[in-house]
């Protein structure tokens, strides 16, 4: 670990629980809240890589409206919704422990980022709303380079900013498209398994597979 630079985390999924917005809402919901929220997560993936593939990009913020209001015309939710579930969006909750193992870290001394799809405007507030933004050096968003991830631009962002190796970046992620996108990449790619998921085939084996962030702390 001594050669560890940065420690960069991705935003959803990975520190912010991208199912804690339907959650909030699941009485009105009902039942099917789950299977809701996990469509409207896939959707929006499946649109960030559409659209680099098709090379029509639209802001994180536009592609979480589009693919939310497909799910809800499938999962028949009232359009009434719509404005609370996008509210509940923007201020996503973190996942238990990530405040304390930030804290840690940042006493350690290691220099923390997060590197995402969102837009910066999105990312900061979630930042804000969770009491976090003390916690970052630098939260790197793909609009700057205006393709998302795992296109090798949006990977390639740290290591210019910190002028460092590929393999002195250690990278968090729970999406396990993301940890081989930046393992291929050639960053040191830990898988945060949080629920028990079998990994992709996809010509990468992430270094490491933790259950949640405070078991970065044992790593390092
Ligand atoms: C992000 C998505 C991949 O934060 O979760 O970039």
């Amino acid at each position: 670990m001594k050669n560890i630079k940065a420690i960069i985390f991705d935003a959803y999924g990975t520190l912010f629980d991208v199912n804690s917005s339907a959650e909030k809402c699941k009485e009105k919901i009902g039942d099917k809240w789950l299977d809701f929220a996990n469509y409207w997560r896939t959707t929006q993936l499946e649109y960030t890589w559409l659209r680099s593939l098709m090379k029509r990009h639209k802001d994180f913020w536009q592609i979480t409206q589009d693919s939310l209001d497909k799910s809800m015309k499938l999962y028949n939710i009232d359009s009434l919704m719509r404005e609370e579930l996008l509210n509940l969006y923007k201020n996503l909750s973190p996942f238990p422990e990530v405040k304390e193992t930030l804290n840690k870290l940042k006493e350690a001394n290691y220099k923390l980022a997060i590197l995402s799809n969102g837009t910066p405007g999105l990312l900061n507030q979630l930042v804000k709303s969770n009491d976090l933004e003390n916690m970052f050096d630098d939260i790197f968003s793909i609009e700057e380079v205006g393709i998302y991830k795992p296109d090798s631009k949006v990977y390639d962002i740290p290591v210019k900013k910190y002028r460092v190796q590929k393999n002195q970046i250690f990278f968090l992620s729970a999406n396990t498209w993301d940890v081989s996108g930046a393992g291929n990449y050639g960053y040191n790619s830990v898988w945060v398994n949080r629920n028990n998921n079998i990994f992709d085939i996809l010509d990468y084996k992430p270094s490491r597979k933790i259950k949640s962030l405070d078991q970065l702390l044992e790593i390092i």
